[in-house]
């Protein structure tokens, strides 16, 4: 079936193309297998097995129980010379603690988990990659890691597959991954370099003040009117702090105090996220916050708690290897219009901890489809995405390897 011969000149894009096509429905079989048996972070047992077992079927090379559910599939290419390169394909695996509202043949078996992100599409796409890579091992030369990360939507399982020493023996050269993106039609692919996605932290405040009648407020420190404060000073970070130039949000998103409508609240709590993209801003938003809470809780008379967690950050492109994307997604899209530069989002990824340690690629395979009901946004209890981005997802992996590894 698949030529075995070493080349002597590059493998025309028309007979990749058509050898991954030939692939389309089991790649499609695949995703809803996949998609049926949704798991969350580091419990991703059932989708790890149907990995590990693909791969053993197929003959490749792959080590299990990485960061607890991680697995590495190694595809060994030609060897021309002694110094060949090694690239990296990283997926996620993880689902969404959501209960799933489509009403598919194929929908999610598992109560109140489902693949609201398309991650059951990413470890299709790398699965079949490695197929196809397996298959035609001398039409590149080095070799190609698979890796299948855990707990993407957290706590994270990019770090811990990096501890664990994934990036090691062979040593990794570049990465690349790709995220199906319903924020961009079918038929496109979003390729930026520099920041694409940014920095995720989380923080949660707690704030003591003295609680007493609604009254009498003069005998009390009034925990509601002091969260109230910080709430509105927090938005003077972004907006007078931050250089205009420079992309940040600063999100309250919960506000929790008081138990009755006569009573001043001992007690208010705070959460939010912060979001940006400069790295040099790695510090700055946990000391502002800290900074100002700080201050308006000593001006009235209040102690807080503040624990902030930096949780991603931000996901920052390598301009070498995201010209080598652009270069095959500009031959795969066949129209300029087809790339997408401004698909900058201030979603995070834990993608950015393998980008920190080497020179990589991360882009976004438009994968909307309006007319067939295919568009809800990421996240969503109705979330689903055209089946037909699969293919371009192993479209672009495979010729990304010919041209990295060739
Ligand atoms: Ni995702």
């Amino acid at each position: 079936m698949f030529a075995t011969n070493a080349p002597t000149q590059p493998i025309s894009p028309d007979k990749i193309r058509s050898s991954i096509q030939a692939l389309q429905s089991d790649l499609v079989a695949l995703r809803r297998q996949i998609h049926q048996q949704p798991e969350l972070g580091f419990k991703e047992q059932i989708t790890a097995t149907r990995i590990a077992s693909k791969l053993t079927e197929w003959g490749i090379a792959h080590q299990t129980g990485i960061a607890e559910t991680g697995v590495v599939a190694v595809i060994q290419g030609r060897k021309t010379s002694p110094k060949l390169r090694t690239l990296a394909i990283r997926a996620d695996m993880d689902a969404l603690p959501i209960q799933e509202a489509n009403d598919v043949p194929y929908k999610s078996q598992h109560q109140g988990v489902m693949h609201a992100c398309g991650h059951d599409g990413h470890t299709s796409i790398a699965l079949m990659t490695a197929y196809y890579l397996s298959q035609h091992r001398d039409d590149f030369a080095g070799t190609v890691k698979i890796i299948f990360q855990p707990a993407e939507e957290g706590p994270g399982g990019a770090k811990p597959m990096i501890e664990a020493g994934v990036l090691k023996n062979p040593d990794v050269d570049a990465i690349i991954g790709l995220h199906l993106w319903n924020n961009l039609p079918l038929g496109t692919i979003g390729v930026r370099s520099g920041a694409l996605m940014a920095a995720v932290e989380r923080f949660s405040l707690t704030i003591q003040g003295k609680g007493g009648h609604g009254a009498m407020p003069h005998q009390t420190v009034d925990s509601i009117v002091l969260a109230s404060q910080i709430v509105t000073a927090l938005q003077t970070i972004v907006s007078r702090n931050v250089n205009p130039i420079d992309s940040a949000v600063v999100t309250v998103g919960q506000f929790n105090a008081g138990t009755a409508k006569n009573v001043i609240a001992d007690t208010a709590s705070l959460a939010g996220t912060v979001r940006y993209f400069n790295p040099n801003l790695a510090d700055f938003f946990h000391h502002r916050i800290e900074s100002i809470v700080a201050g308006i809780c000593a001006a009235y008379g209040a102690t807080y708690k503040l624990d902030y967690i930096k949780f991603y950050p931000p996901v920052i492109n390598d301009e070498k290897i995201t010209e080598l994307v652009r270069s095959v997604a500009v031959d795969l899209v066949e129209t300029p219009l087809g790339i997408v530069p401004e698909c900058q989002t201030m979603g995070g990824e834990d993608m950015s901890f393998f980008l920190q340690e080497v020179p990589g690629c991360y882009f976004f395979v438009g994968s909307a489809n309006p007319d067939r009901s295919l568009a809800y946004p990421h996240h969503h209890p109705r979330f689903d995405f055209d089946e037909t981005a699969l293919a371009t997802g192993v479209e672009m992996f495979v010729r990304c390897v010919e041209k990295y590894c060739n």
